[in-house]
C-alpha cells in the first residue's frame, strides 16, 4: 500500500526567528504567514523489505530532480521515524520518496512544504480511522521543521503559542513573486540562524516587537490598509536581517542585488503610491505579494527582472 501527497511552501510576513526550546523548536514569537499554493512538495510513503527506513527521489511528471544531502535525508527520515513512533509503527520499514514541483537549486526554501507533505503522508498512512484536529498535526509537523506547520492551512496562518490557526482576511490568496538573485546554498542553515540570533544585542525586545507587529499587520489587513501591511512586512524583514548583522558572529544574507531589487520596490511605491508587500527570509531573494487586481503590476516586475534573474510566479497565465 503505497500513500502519495502534496503539501504548498509558505512565506512569512511576521518572522519566526529564535526558538525557546531547540529541540521541540517552539519559536520565540508568534509567525504569520500565506501559504504558496503553487510550490509544493510530494511524498510518496511506501514498505519495503529492508531493515530500515530509505529516501529516494520521487520521479514523475512536472517533478524536478533535487539532490537531498545525506544530513538532509537523515533528517528527513528522523522525522520520518518520530511520526512512526507517535503512530505506534513497530517493526516496519519504509521507503520515503520526495520531489518538488520546483527546482531545489532555486534558493527557495522546500523545508516547510517537505516536511508538511511527511506529515501528512504519514498521519493519512497511519492514522485512518483517528482524526487529529489541525493544531495537533501542526505540532507534529513543527518538530521536523518549524516553519513546515504553517503550511497544513492557509491561505493566511498564525502560529502562536498555541499552535497553528486560519485567519480569514479580507484580502484572500495573493499573487506571488520571489525575484531569485541568487541558487547557492546557504551557508548558514535558518537552524543555525534560530540559534546565533539570540546573541545578537539587537534581540533584547525582538519577541515583543515581532507580537506587536502580528497585531498591527492583521489589523492593517482587516481594515485593508495596504499600505500599512506593505510598512510593517518591510520593517519586519529588515529586523530579521538586522539580527543577522549584529549577532556573534555575524553573518549576511542581504546582497547587493537584493537591494537592487528592493530600491525598484521602492520606486514603484513612490511613483503609483501603491506596490506589492515585500519580504525576505533567511536568503539573499526576493518575496513580493500582489493583490490579484495588481496582475499588471506583477508582470511588469517580471519584465523587469526575469532576463537577469530566475523569477517564479503564479497568476502570470
Ligand atoms: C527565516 O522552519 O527553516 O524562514 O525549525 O530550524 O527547521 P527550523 O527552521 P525553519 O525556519 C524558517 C525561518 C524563516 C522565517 C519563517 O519562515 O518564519
Amino acid at each position: 500500500m503505497k500513500y502519495k501527497v502534496s503539501a504548498p511552501s509558505n512565506i512569512a510576513l511576521i518572522k519566526y526567528m529564535g526558538k525557546i526550546d531547540a529541540n521541540l523548536n517552539k519559536p520565540t514569537n508568534t509567525s504569520f504567514s500565506m501559504t504558496l499554493n503553487h510550490l509544493l512538495t510530494f511524498v510518496e510513503i511506501e514498505p519495503n523489505a529492508h531493515s530500515e527506513d530509505r529516501w529516494e527521489l520521487l520521479k514523475g511528471e512536472n517533478l524536478y530532480p533535487m539532490s537531498l544531502s545525506d544530513k538532509g535525508q537523515l533528517r528527513f527520515l528522523k522525522h520520518f521515524q518520530f511520526l512512526k513512533q507517535h503512530f505506534k509503527v513497530e517493526n516496519k520499514f519504509f521507503t520515503v520518496r520526495s520531489a518538488n514541483n520546483f527546482p531545489s537549486d532555486c534558493g527557495l526554501a522546500s523545508s516547510a512544504s517537505s516536511f508538511a507533505a511527511l506529515t501528512q503522508c504519514t498521519y493519512e498512512m497511519f492514522s485512518r480511522d483517528k482524526k487529529l484536529d489541525l493544531r495537533t498535526l501542526g505540532e507534529l509537523s513543527r518538530q521536523g521543521s518549524g516553519s513546515s506547520c504553517r503550511s497544513l492551512a492557509g491561505p493566511w496562518v498564525l502560529w502562536g503559542e498555541k499552535g497553528i490557526e486560519q485567519v480569514k482576511l479580507p484580502y484572500g490568496e495573493l499573487l506571488h513573486m520571489a525575484v531569485v538573485v541568487e541558487d547557492e546554498k546557504k551557508l548558514i542553515s535558518s537552524s543555525e540562524a534560530h540559534k546565533r540570533v539570540s546573541h545578537s544585542s539587537l534581540f533584547v525586545g525582538r519577541p515583543e516587537r515581532a507580537e506587536k507587529r502580528v497585531q498591527q499587520l492583521l489589523q492593517a489587513m482587516q481594515t485593508k490598509n495596504w499600505r500599512e501591511a506593505y510598512e510593517i512586512s518591510w520593517a519586519e524583514f529588515w529586523d530579521m536581517h538586522a539580527l543577522f548583522e549584529t549577532c556573534n558572529p555575524h553573518f549576511s544574507y542581504m546582497n547587493s542585488a537584493s537591494l537592487s531589487v528592493l530600491r525598484s520596490v521602492e520606486k514603484v511605491w513612490e511613483e503609483k503610491g501603491d506596490g506589492p508587500l515585500c519580504t525576505m527570509d533567511a536568503g539573499p531573494n526576493i518575496h513580493l505579494l500582489f493583490r490579484p487586481e495588481q496582475k499588471q503590476m506583477l508582470v511588469e516586475f517580471n519584465n523587469q527582472w526575469k532576463n537577469q534573474y530566475k523569477v517564479f510566479a503564479n497568476g502570470m497565465a
